[in-house]
């Protein structure tokens, strides 16, 4: 009996690529990696690390984690070298000072692994512009970049899902507001795996962590804390000084209420106060308002802002040790960069057989 014939040229079959994929030995397999980035686009905050860096230290001991510092989405807006530099390294000094083992996890910086910028031009040129039209990040930064629009900022998320596919990573700790980087990331996988065989890329998933934190900006409670919010004043950057947390805890935006209760609707001031509180100590908030009967909005501002400098004390000493001693996060970094350069470039090769370049 003659075996029936595929046709391997032609892209609409979705055999196109399956014949070297049968032969490829590394082909992506289930993993357990955990990725996660940050921008260094300023210095991080409360809500960076209340948010994200502090699970990740937990997560270390369930997955294959791979944290690194995005400088090249950062550049997507015009950065200041020498700032960009030093957030760069005071960044991965953070996730070390906050407890991310370097020797369990992958740390690194993404500019030192080409790799990352090699599969996005693969995969930009497997992106639609009716996609990457609809991500509401591109929209709102686009607005604000007046008539000259770098074309990075449109690719960014190419950018971002080439970071996630690379390391086939399965879960993605992101907030709300990069679900849909993730969403375009899967979309992605599966449109070249229906193209080369689902062998290439693992599909990831956004990991919502139960207990990660959203932390809202001081001065505007109703918003999430950010980087670069106009007003400082809202946002808690993790080596601010001692006067500065105390002043911006003390300046918080509270309501003309008294009563101390957790309520977001209401009171999103308090609410913010109570469950930053919360996501330190690891106390419910209902115990935490239990604790404030009978007290004033001042005793909770005071209070969570000594609360907030107990972590960020310690934290402040070790990235500050870090960043004086170069050596170690050096180590750290160049070790970090070979790691990472080792799944990566095993992951490229697969994708350059696929696409058809002669390796
Ligand atoms: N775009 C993300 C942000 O601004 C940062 C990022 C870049 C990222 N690459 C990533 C996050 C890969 C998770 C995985 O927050």
């Amino acid at each position: 009996m003659t075996p029936p014939v595929v046709s391997v040229e032609d892209p609409d079959t979705h055999l196109y690529g399956t014949r070297c994929f049968m032969t490829q030995a590394n082909a992506a397999t289930p993993t357990n990696v955990m990725l996660s980035a940050i921008q260094p686009t300023s210095q991080l905050t409360l809500g960076n690390y209340l948010g994200a860096i502090q699970n990740w230290v937990q997560l270390q001991d369930k997955y294959n984690c791979y944290f690194f510092a995005v400088d090249q989405h950062a550049i997507t807006v015009r950065q200041n070298p020498e700032a960009l530099r030093q957030a760069t390294l005071t960044a991965l000094a953070t996730y070390v000072a906050a407890g991310v083992d370097p020797q369990r996890s992958t740390l690194f910086v993404q500019s030192h692994v080409p790799e990352h910028t090699q599969l996005c031009w693969i995969l930009n040129c497997y992106s639609y512009m009716g996609e990457l039209n609809r991500m509401t990040q591109y929209k709102d930064k686009s607005a604000k970049s007046g008539e000259n629009i770098p074309a990075g900022l449109f690719t960014y998320p190419v950018l971002m899902a080439a970071d996630i596919l690379l390391y086939d990573a399965k879960l993605v700790p992101v907030g709300q507001d990069q679900k849909q980087h993730v969403e375009l990331t899967r979309n992605l996988a599966q449109r070249l795996n229906n193209l080369y065989g689902d062998h290439l890329f693992v599909i990831p998933d956004c990991y919502i962590g139960s207990k990660a934190a959203k932390v809202m900006d001081l001065q505007q409670p109703t918003r999430k804390m950010s980087k670069s919010a106009e007003n400082t004043m809202g946002t808690l950057f993790l080596m601010d000084d001692e006067k500065t947390i105390l002043k911006k805890f003390k300046k918080a935006v509270t309501d003309s209420d008294t009563v101390i209760e957790w309520d977001k609707e209401r009171k999103p001031g308090v609410a913010n106060l109570i469950e930053i509180q919360s996501a330190i100590t690891h106390t419910s908030p209902e115990e935490i308002v239990h604790n404030y009967t009978g007290k004033m909005y001042g005793h909770l501002k005071v209070e969570t802002a000594e609360i907030v400098l107990q972590t960020l004390r310690p934290l402040q000493q070790k990235v500050h040790q870090l960043m004086e001693e170069r050596t170690e996060l050096e180590k750290i970094l160049r070790h970090g960069a070979e790691k990472a350069r080792e799944h990566a470039a095993t992951t490229l090769k697969r994708v350059h057989d696929a696409v058809g370049f002669y390796t």
